[in-house]
Formats: C-alpha cells, sequence, structure tokens
C-alpha cells in the first residue's frame, strides 16, 4: 500500500484517527498447513522509500510484540506519558527513528506474539529454527505484495533475544539467494544487545554487576572465588547462593491499554477472536533449539555481510561484557581501534571495527 511522505508524516501527527484511514499494517500466511499468520506494522522511510533500505525489525522475549519496536526503541511514535490521563493513550510523532533513513517492517514474532496467531493448536508450538524458517517465507511473501521493495537494500535487525533469531534468518536469506537466486538484495544485519550464547552471556553478568557497581566488592570476590570465575552452573552450595544474591514501567502499561482498545484494533485491522487479550510480552510454547548464535555470526560474516552489533551498557541479560568476549572469539582483526564517537559534541559511545579474512 503505498502513500506520498506527507501523507505519512500526517498520519504519524494524527495517529490514532490516520490509522483508520490509512492503515498499513497486515497479516502474512507464513504456514498454509497450519494456519499461521504473523502480524506486522510498516512504516515507510521519511527520506526515501524508493532507495532508502529495508529493515526487518525483531524485538525480544521470545514474546514481546513488535509494538514495542515501533513506539519505544527506533520507530517513529511515542506514547504521551506525560499528559496520559487515562483511557486510550495519544501517540505523538517521535522524530529520533530509524524510518528517518529506512523503511522498516515491524514483525510479531514468534507466532503467539502481539497480534500474530495460528488457526490451530500446534500451529503455536515454535522453536528458534522454525521461527527464522517462518519469516524468511514471510520475506518471500512480502516482497511479492511489495514489489518495489525487492530492490532496496535489506538488513535484518532486532535486539535482545532476537539475537539467536537474526543470525539464523540472515544465513537462511543468504543460502536462498545464492542457491536459486532468491529476491534478496541482502547487505547486512544489526543487533542491539543480542542474546548469543549463555557461556557469554551469563558468565558476564557478575563481572557486569560489579563493573556497574550494583554489588560490592566483597560480594564479587567472594562470587568469583567461590564459583571459580564459572558462573554458568554453579559446582557447590557456596557459589550458588551467591549467585542468588547477585541479581535483579509505565510505558509499557500504556501500549495495553492501546493495543485492547476495540477502536485501535478496528482500525489496525485485527483478525476477529484471534487474540483476545493483546500482551507486551507473550509466554510462549517454544522451543529454544539454538545453542550459539556465534557459528552462525562466523559463517555469515565469512561470506562478507557486514554487522552492526551495538550495545547499551545497562542490560544485564545481554552484557556488552560477554557480547565483546564472543565478538573476540570470531578473531575480526582489528582495522579501527576502540575510540569514542560524538554526537552534538558530546562522547556518545565507543566502537570497534574488525575485518575477517
Ligand atoms: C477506546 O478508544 C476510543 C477512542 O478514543 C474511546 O472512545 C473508547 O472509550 C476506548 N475504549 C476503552 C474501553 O477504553
Ligand atoms: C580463534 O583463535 C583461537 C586461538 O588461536 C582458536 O582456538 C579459535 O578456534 C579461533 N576461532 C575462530 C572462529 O577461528
Amino acid at each position: 500500500m503505498a502513500y506520498s511522505q506527507q501523507e505519512t508524516k500526517k498520519c504519524f501527527l494524527i495517529s490514532l484517527v490516520f490509522l483508520l484511514c490509512c492503515s498499513p499494517w497486515h497479516y502474512v500466511e507464513v504456514d498454509e498447513e497450519k494456519g499461521v499468520e504473523l502480524f506486522y506494522y510498516f512504516v515507510e522511510s521519511e527520506r526515501n522509500p524508493e532507495k532508502d533500505p529495508l529493515l526487518i525489525w525483531l524485538t525480544g522475549g521470545p514474546g514481546c510484540s513488535s509494538l514495542l519496536g515501533l513506539t519505544i526503541e527506533i520507530g517513529p511514535l511515542l506514547f504521551d506519558l506525560p499528559n496520559y490521563v487515562n483511557g486510550l493513550p495519544s501517540i505523538n510523532y517521535k522524530p529520533d527513528s530509524w524510518t528517518q533513513v529506512s523503511s522498516v517492517i515491524f514483525v510479531d514474532s514468534p507466532v503467539g506474539t502481539g497480534f500474530s496467531y495460528s488457526r490451530t493448536t500446534e500451529g503455536f508450538q515454535t522453536s528458534d529454527t522454525e521461527t527464522a524458517r517462518q519469516l524468511l517465507h514471510f520475506l518471500y511473501k512480502w516482497l511479492e505484495e511489495h514489489p518495489k521493495f525487492k530492490s532496496n537494500p535489506l538488513y535484518i535487525c532486532g535486539s535482545s533475544y532476537s539475537g539467536m533469531i537474526v543470525p539464523v534468518l540472515t544465513l537462511e536469506i543468504s543460502i536462498a539467494k545464492e542457491s536459486h537466486g532468491a529476491p534478496f538484495n541482502l547487505k547486512g544485519y544489526v543487533l542491539g544487545n543480542p542474546i548469543t550464547d549463555m557461556n557469554f552471556d551469563k558468565n558476564a553478568k557478575v563481572p557486569f554487576v560489579h563493573g556497574m557497581a550494583l554489588i560490592s566488592d566483597e560480594l564479587y570476590e567472594s562470587t568469583k572465588k567461590s564459583c571459580s570465575g564459572n558462573y554458568m552452573t554453579p559446582s557447590n552450595i557456596h557459589c550458588a547462593k551467591y549467585l542468588d544474591t547477585v541479581t535483579e514501567d509505565s510505558l509499557y502499561q500504556l501500549s495495553n491499554f492501546w493495543a485492547n482498545n476495540g477502536t485501535v484494533r478496528d482500525a489496525l485491522g485485527i483478525h476477529k477472536g484471534t487474540i483476545v487479550d493483546w500482551h507486551r510480552c507473550t509466554h510462549l510454547p517454544y522451543t529454544s533449539n539454538v545453542q550459539s548464535a556465534v557459528p552462525y555470526h562466523r559463517t555469515i560474516t565469512s561470506k562478507g555481510y557486514p554487522t552492526l552489533i551495538y550495545s547499551g551498557d545497562h542490560d544485564a541479560m545481554a552484557p556488552y561484557v560477554g557480547t565483546q568476549a564472543w565478538i573476540r572469539s570470531l578473531n575480526f582483526s582489528v582495522i579501527d581501534n576502540w575510540r569514542p564517537w560524538y554526537s552534538s559534541g558530546q562522547v556518545a559511545g565507543y566502537d570497534l571495527f574488525g575485518l575477517w579474512f
């Protein structure tokens, strides 16, 4: 469904009213036999949709709705929390969005997430590899329905738990492209604070919370000593006890009010009787069958596809300490050393570039 940039901007500003008249939200059936329908929100680039990259954005969980991507993470909409009183929350336009320079498909995946559903019970049973397979199917069908985006540079993106899905999906897309010339202009993939491998992510949690000054030096030293630096599987009762001691908002609530309001659901074209109660994150009958995403990263990057891995420094589930450790394990040669990058004259973060031989 095409509409001009002018219309898109207006759509953002008048938000809900406009959802009614120019709603681009849709479903794609990704498993005909089991009746699996994936729901998505699509936002065209605010710059040049003909040329700008096309992104798939996946939220984490597994089971957290892509509405979070649209309204809390990288999308152009924002719930008006400061002025919220009651009833339906209003939505504002957020200029700091990735849609400034790219068109983004926010997909509710795996099935059971957000508004995505299955017509059969067995259709709700899914896994990492099945999710990637369904998303590949999604992409085929979506591009068939939107052929004008076939030539746009394609990037597969996500955060948190999608760290287990994005590398698998990216690899499948690259294989489909190489083996039978599938129409994907794949250019790379992007991950933020990705869950990747428990050996890295979980082990990094203890040094991370210590580095963040969330636990005392004494507790850190005792934990390290009792666990001999292995926090994955406590080898003794002292280690287990210390690990128990080392532990872990309202915008979320507004997304619940919004997505469960009948007027909103009519505007989105939600299939009646499918998802009775929308949840920000749904507990899915899900099998995590990818033990580690590291081998996938190795294979895709060695094929020459670039990746951007970025990390906020306040995530204890996918701590940047663990992310750095698994990136290091890939033995890239560093071509540009650790250095600050700036935004409006202030240090906004640090980056490092590597190259695979
Ligand atoms: C849903 O939103 C509409 C439009 O703002 C509003 O009139 C209605 O009261 C809301 N319904 C509920 C149950 O909050
Ligand atoms: C990285 O280097 C180490 C040490 O030389 C080696 O054991 C490991 O297999 C290498 N990893 C990769 C992905 O090549």
